[in-house]
């Protein structure tokens, strides 16, 4: 099953919206594989956003993710990578549409509440960062079949 790597950054953890936006995952229908609570260490934090280095946001990105506590998830789901990414909304909460978490509960350049992987080879790449094999959990709920309908593709 298709997985992606969420976080929910330090800025929602401070201001009390991990609930509410993991409700929002959850509504949709995606399945949490993995979460944990945890404070990103600069070295981890520095291979995450590797592809970043050398870009004039890089040290403010750093010192922003390492800043605080944040909730890391693994999402699972069929074209679950994408579907997260609508629901984040864009990369800026005054840019991103009313609707989306960032559009709905953030203004700032620098604070935008979540991070989610952008490609399969990303996100592959960044789960193993956050989490080791047997971390993930594979289940299904009684509401699967009728979130997804057997067979459709
Ligand atoms: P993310 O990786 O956190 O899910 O966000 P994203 O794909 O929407 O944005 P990306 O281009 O990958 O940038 C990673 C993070 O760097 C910060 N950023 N600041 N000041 C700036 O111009 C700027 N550009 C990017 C944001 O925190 C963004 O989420
Ligand atoms: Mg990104």
């Amino acid at each position: 099953m298709e997985k992606t790597l969420i976080i929910l950054k330090p800025d929602c953890v401070q201001r009390r919206l991990i609930g509410r936006i993991v409700q929002r995952f959850e509504d949709k229908g995606l399945t949490i594989a993995g979460m944990k609570l945890m404070q990103i260490p600069n070295e981890l934090a520095e291979r995450h956003y590797a592809p970043h280095q050398g870009k004039p946001f890089y040290p403010g990105l750093i010192e922003y993710i390492t800043s605080g506590p944040v909730v890391v998830l693994a999402l699972a789901g069929q074209g679950v990578i994408d579907m997260a990414r609508k629901q984040m909304g864009q990369t800026f909460g005054y840019e991103a549409d009313p609707g989306t978490i960032r559009g709905d509960f953030g203004a700032s350049k620098t604070y935008n509440l979540v991070h989610g992987s952008d490609a399969p080879e990303s996100a592959e790449t960044e789960i193993a960062l956050y989490f080791q094999p047997g971390e993930l959990l594979e289940y299904e709920t009684p509401a699967h079949g009728w979130t997804f309908k057997p067979g459709e593709s």
